[in-house]
C-alpha cells in the first residue's frame, strides 16, 4: 500500500516549495498537480482558445496529452511528448489554468492520472482538491495557507529572482482573483477537507513549515 500526503491551499501559499522539501526528506515522489493544469492551459493558449469560451476549452483540451516523468528527482511535465517545464510558470499560463480548471472536461483529463500515480507510489501531491476529491483517503491532509499580501510578496520575489518581474499590485490582484475563482467554482472547489490540518504560514519560514508538517506526519504514524 502506498502512503499519500495531500497538500492543498491557495496560490502562493508555498505548497510546491514545502512539498518538494518534504518529498526529499521522506523519499517520496512529489506530484505537482498545478503543473498539469498549467500544461493544459499552455496547450489552450497555443491553440488560441479564449479563456472564457467554455465550449472551446472543453473541445480543445482533448488534444492535450499530459504525462509526468522524473529526471534526477525533479518532475517534468510533458505535453504531447514535449517537456514544457520552461513554459508553464508565467502569470498568463497561471490565469488560463485557473479558468480552464473550472471546466469539467479539463479536470476529467487529469483525475485518473493523478489517482494512478498515488496508488503506485508514496506521494506528496499538491493542488486545490487533493484532500477533498482526488485522494479523499490520503493518510495525511494539510491545508496550507497565508494571507494574500504575504503570498503576493513571495510570488513577487520568485518572479524577480527568475528575471521576469511583475508589479506587486498586479500580482496581488491576480492572486485574489484566482483564489476567488478556485473557491467558488462548482466542480472541485478549493476548500479545506474536514480532516485536513490547517497550517497558516504567514509568520513562518520554510524550515518551520516543513518541521510542522513532519511533526503532523509523525503523530499520524
Ligand atoms: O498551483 P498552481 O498555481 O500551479 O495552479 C494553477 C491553477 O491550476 C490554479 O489556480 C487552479 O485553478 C488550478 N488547479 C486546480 N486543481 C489542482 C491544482 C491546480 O484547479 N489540483
Amino acid at each position: 500500500m502506498s502512503y499519500n500526503i495531500a497538500i492543498d491551499g491557495p496560490a502562493g501559499a508555498g505548497k510546491s516549495t514545502i512539498a518538494k522539501q518534504l518529498a526529499k526528506k521522506l523519499g517520496y515522489v512529489y506530484v505537482d498537480t498545478g503543473a498539469m493544469y498549467r500544461a493544459i492551459a499552455l496547450y489552450l493558449l497555443r491553440e488560441k482558445v479564449k479563456p472564457d469560451d467554455t465550449e472551446a476549452v472543453s473541445n480543445t483540451c482533448t488534444g492535450a496529452e499530459v504525462t509526468l516523468i522524473y529526471q534526477n528527482g525533479e518532475q517534468a511535465v510533458l505535453l504531447n511528448g514535449e517537456n514544457v517545464n520552461g513554459f508553464i510558470r508565467t502569470e498568463e499560463v497561471g490565469n488560463m489554468a485557473s479558468r480552464a480548471s473550472a471546466v469539467p472536461a479539463v479536470r476529467e483529463r487529469l483525475l485518473q492520472l493523478q489517482r494512478d500515480l498515488a496508488s503506485s507510489e508514496n506521494v506528496i501531491m499538491d493542488g486545490r482538491d487533493i484532500g477533498t476529491c482526488v485522494l479523499p483517503n490520503a493518510d495525511v491532509k494539510i491545508f496550507l495557507t497565508a494571507n494574500s499580501a504575504v503570498r503576493a510578496k513571495r510570488r513577487y520575489e520568485e518572479l524577480l529572482a527568475k528575471g521576469t518581474p511583475e508589479a506587486f499590485e498586479k500580482i496581488e490582484k491576480d492572486i485574489i482573483e484566482r483564489d476567488a475563482r478556485d473557491r467558488n467554482r462548482e466542480i472541485a472547489p478549493l476548500r479545506q477537507a474536514e480532516d485536513a490540518y490547517l497550517v497558516d504560514t504567514s509568520d513562518m519560514d520554510i524550515p518551520q513549515v516543513v518541521d510542522t508538517i513532519l511533526e503532523i506526519c509523525r503523530q499520524k504514524g
